[in-house]
């Protein structure tokens, strides 16, 4: 069964506190937390995100989703560490070396949280097998970062193919983690690729019936 990390980046203004409990209570695997710097991405989310999930850690037990689309990662994770979430997330391309990474990856894991890495939808796949040993999840990103609401990229959908295949040929347990415009008609194909985690924003923030949707989206 495939697990759900709902993306809170277009929670509507006065509405985050009825919107967080709802999608608790439709029992979202995991809160989905979009972290832009306005250097590494155009918008800056940043403030806004760690309010928000500082906000959730007090009112919710479910595990934080952090996927930092920042340019300086370290004070991201430092900053981000404080709100104890299940996994920090962040992108290949952010690194100036892949000493950086191999850094990063350690400095992450040595403070209790897990790990995962995200390309985006240029980058190779080929270019972050050498990681795949060390962390916990692949975040494959199906939409350029930056915003809510884009359609999903179908060539992104072959990346999750060779990324499941090469994971199971080289036994290597990990989460692969899709994001962006996932959605009823997209979910399908997101799925049988290989994805194990789905990231939904819009698809699920506009819909009346938030665990209907959830539902659909995990339906086998
Ligand atoms: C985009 C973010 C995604 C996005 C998902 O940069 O990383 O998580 O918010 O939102 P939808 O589902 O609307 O594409
Ligand atoms: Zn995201």
């Amino acid at each position: 069964m495939v697990e759900i990390s709902t993306s809170i980046l277009s929670v509507k203004k006065g509405e985050e506190n009825k919107t967080i409990f709802a999608l608790e209570a439709a029992k979202t695997d995991y809160f989905h937390i979009d972290v832009m710097d306005g250097q590494f991405v155009e918008k800056n989310t940043y403030d806004k995100m760690f309010e928000y999930s500082s906000y959730i850690k007090r009112i919710s037990n479910l595990p934080l989703d952090v996927h930092l689309m920042v340019e300086d990662v370290k004070k991201a994770i430092d900053d981000f560490l404080a709100v104890e979430p299940n996994i920090i997330t962040f992108h290949l391309e952010a690194c100036k070396d892949k000493q950086e990474v191999y850094e990063l990856i350690k400095y992450i894991k040595e403070n209790n949280c897990k790990v995962g890495l995200a390309i985006k939808p240029n980058t190779k796949i080929e270019d972050i097998y050498e990681f795949l040993p060390y962390i916990h999840m692949c975040l494959v990103m199906t939409v350029e970062p930056g915003k809510g609401g884009q359609t999903l990229i179908p060539a992104t959908i072959k990346k999750i193919k060779q990324l499941k295949k090469y994971i199971e040929e080289n036994n290597i347990e990990i989460d692969i983690e899709a994001d962006g415009g996932i959605n009823l008609a997209t979910v399908d194909d997101v799925k049988g690729a290989g994805a194990n985690i789905l990231v939904a924003g819009t698809a699920i923030l506009m819909a009346k019936d938030y665990k209907v949707i959830i539902d659909e989206l995990k339906k086998e």
